[in-house]
């Protein structure tokens, strides 16, 4: 049985003082839920006062990027050693914003999801195809390309501090999600993927989550699907009466 896991994925949002109030009505609310896992994943700036609130919490901190090295001359970056000196269990990678949006190549993007398992971070590692894509017919030759670039670089027992995060990019931050039927069939197509390549086992526990406008009108659909695990939430994040209506539904 996979416990499902809602992660709020607040992108380049909030202030110090809002993001510490969004942790702090999470937990006031949540705190010691443990049915459903939970994370954030604020800005860079505020994962320390961010970690503050949530030290009492069972809701897990995670990072939005991760450079592949430990330090170094790369200005601007963030590596996983100081990621996780920060208290992040969590890191996102492969987000379209990242790999579309400013060019990250498959390769850079296997090299962070082995640094971050290797310093020790579970990554959501995102995949998704373009409307583009999707209209072409090209959605499973997309996924098959992101799943066969990153996960074959790690070992059978690093994969177990993985999960997937199926965010079709005409989803996300559009108002227009995936159908469950959508998700699901692409959940699924993933699932004997990784049965295929990695044993029953693995296929079995590793969870696959759905992100791309989920909120708190369709996230019960959605996440009645049975190979949908739980869901990545962006813009529906924000709001805590919003993303504690999916854990909710998360619950169910
Ligand atoms: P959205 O973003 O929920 O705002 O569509 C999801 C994501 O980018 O992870």
């Amino acid at each position: 049985m996979r416990k499902k896991f809602v992660a709020g994925n607040w992108k380049m949002h909030t202030t110090r003082q809002t993001a510490i109030s969004l942790a702090q009505e999470l937990v006031t609310a949540i705190g010691q839920e443990t049915a459903v896992d939970v994370a954030i994943c604020p800005p860079f700036p505020y994962l320390l006062p961010v970690r503050e609130v949530l030290s009492e919490s069972c809701i897990a901190l995670g990072a939005q990027n991760v450079h592949p090295e430990p330090q170094g001359a790369f200005t601007g970056e963030v590596s996983p050693v100081m990621l996780r000196d920060c208290g992040c269990h969590w890191v996102i990678v492969g987000h379209s914003e990242r790999r579309r949006g400013l060019g990250e190549s498959h390769e850079f993007i296997r090299r962070k999801l082995l640094a971050a398992v290797q310093h020790g971070l579970q990554v959501i590692l995102c995949i998704g195809e373009t409307k583009s894509e999707r209209d072409a017919g090209q959605t499973l030759t997309i996924v098959r390309a992101q799943l066969e670039d990153s996960l074959p670089a790690l070992k059978a027992e690093q994969l177990a501090h993985v999960v997937l995060a199926y965010e079709p990019v005409w989803a996300i931050g559009t108002g227009v999600n995936a159908t469950p039927e959508q998700a699901q069939e692409v959940h699924a197509w993933v699932r004997a993927w990784l049965g295929a390549h990695f044993g029953s086992k693995l296929a079995e526990t590793l969870r696959i989550l759905y992100g791309g406008s989920v909120n708190s009108a369709n996230a019960a659909s959605l996440l009645a699907q049975p190979d949908i695990d739980g869901v990545l939430v962006g813009g529906a994040s924000l709001k805590a009466s919003e993303f504690l209506a999916i854990i909710q539904a998360a619950k169910c």
